[in-house]
């Protein structure tokens, strides 16, 4: 059984085909993406028009491309799965009005998915004849508690099985990954900031300065937006400025020591508040997995935190499929295709921008 899964909720233009296999696990036998963050570099993040148009214009080579590298024809193909949610209203609509004209012409079942939801299934692939990839070598098994880390979320979820899930907490402003991109803004840093936070943490004593970590309500609920302002005015008081000063301009007058240790600092907070939360529900609920999934699931500093702090070890995938794709969406349209989950109507399905989980 194989399956197509379109996915273009931000800036990656992606489709893949992943196979249920006889033995039950998932294969990845193609996995494209093609990102238009270059061309929205120059204007620090991601513009959704230039968005939008770029996915006008990959969607079908990325397509096309995702086939021919399964060397499979749409005779093999058992269904299409697509992002209908959460993401930029124009980019989500090039993907599901895509998935919908194909699930009709080529008379294919159409399974709507949930973007949040697939990160987490991205860790439910362990097999593929690709080069290239690492692989978790078992799947996760339920009960699972799921972290999902990226540009747009920070959730905390327990799956008690496939499609049996509860919401544990989310942010209730800026997600993490926004967070650290933001913060990579302030300190001059190229776009995308995250992984380049990383890096210059690298060089910096995460024990430098002492930023708050905020104190929610909801016991598993984050908020990032305090931070975010904690680290402007630290750069400000840094160059002996007060908060009137501009924030584009700090990173001309920062020396590259301040910088190295405001980024360690502020990494090293800003992941001990996912850690914290996360821990805690593993002592609440006792899963039997943790699964993380998202973008900051590439960070270096989280994957160090949660191994020094968890009493099970994680079992990370590839950072290509940390960071959105086409696979992480075609894996769940697998287990809705093999669970018999309720078919999207290619005549009406519709995308929702602000879908919560
Ligand atoms: O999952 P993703 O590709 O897109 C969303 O669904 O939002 O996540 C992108 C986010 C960006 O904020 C990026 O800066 C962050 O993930 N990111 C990282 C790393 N790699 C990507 N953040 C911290 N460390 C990394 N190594
Ligand atoms: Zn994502």
């Amino acid at each position: 059984m194989k399956i197509l899964g379109i996915e273009t909720s931000c800036d990656e233009t992606a489709a893949a085909i992943v196979e249920f296999t006889d033995q039950r696990k998932l294969r990845l036998l193609s996995n494209e993406i093609l990102s238009s963050m270059d061309l929205h570099a120059m204007y620090g993040g991601v513009v959704p028009e230039i968005a939008a148009r770029s996915h006008i214009e990959a969607i079908m080579p990325v397509i096309e491309r995702a086939l021919a590298d399964a060397n499979c024809t749409w005779d093999g193909i058992d269904g299409v799965a697509v992002t209908y949610g959460a993401g930029l209203g124009g980019s989500l609509l090039i993907g599901v009005l895509t998935a919908r004209t194909l699930a009709i012409i080529k008379n294919k079942p159409l399974y709507r998915i949930n973007h949040v939801e697939g990160h987490i299934y991205a860790n439910f692939l362990t097999e593929t004849p690709l080069p290239g990839y690492v692989l978790p070598k078992n799947q996760p098994e339920f009960p699972l508690l799921g972290l999902i880390v990226s540009g747009g979320h920070s959730q905390l979820v327990l799956w008690k099985d496939h499609f049996d899930y509860t919401l544990l907490g989310q942010t209730q402003d800026d997600a993490i990954g926004e967070a650290f991109d933001k913060v990579a803004k302030v300190l001059g840093l190229p776009y995308p900031g995250g992984p380049n936070l990383g890096k210059k943490a690298h060089d910096g004593n995460p024990l430098a300065f002492d930023l708050p970590k905020s104190k929610m309500p909801g016991k598993y609920d984050f908020s990032f937006s305090g931070i975010k302002t904690a680290v402007l005015r630290l750069a400000q008081a840094q160059i002996g400025e007060d908060y009137s000063f501009p924030s584009f301009r700090l990173a001309e007058r920062l020396s590259e020591a301040q910088k190295a240790d405001i980024a360690a600092s502020f990494q090293r907070v800003a992941i001990e508040t996912i850690v914290d939360k996360t821990i805690q529900a593993y002592e609440e609920f006792q899963p039997k997995t943790v699964v993380v999934g998202g973008g900051v699931a590439a960070s270096l500093e989280l994957r160090q935190q949660l191994s020094r702090r968890l009493p099970l070890p994680i079992e990370y995938t590839d950072p290509k499929l940390c960071t959105d794709n086409g696979a992480m969406i075609a894996a769940l349209g697998c287990y809705k295709s093999v669970l018999n989950q309720a078919r999207a109507d290619p005549y009406t399905l519709d995308i929702h921008p602000n879908l919560s989980m």
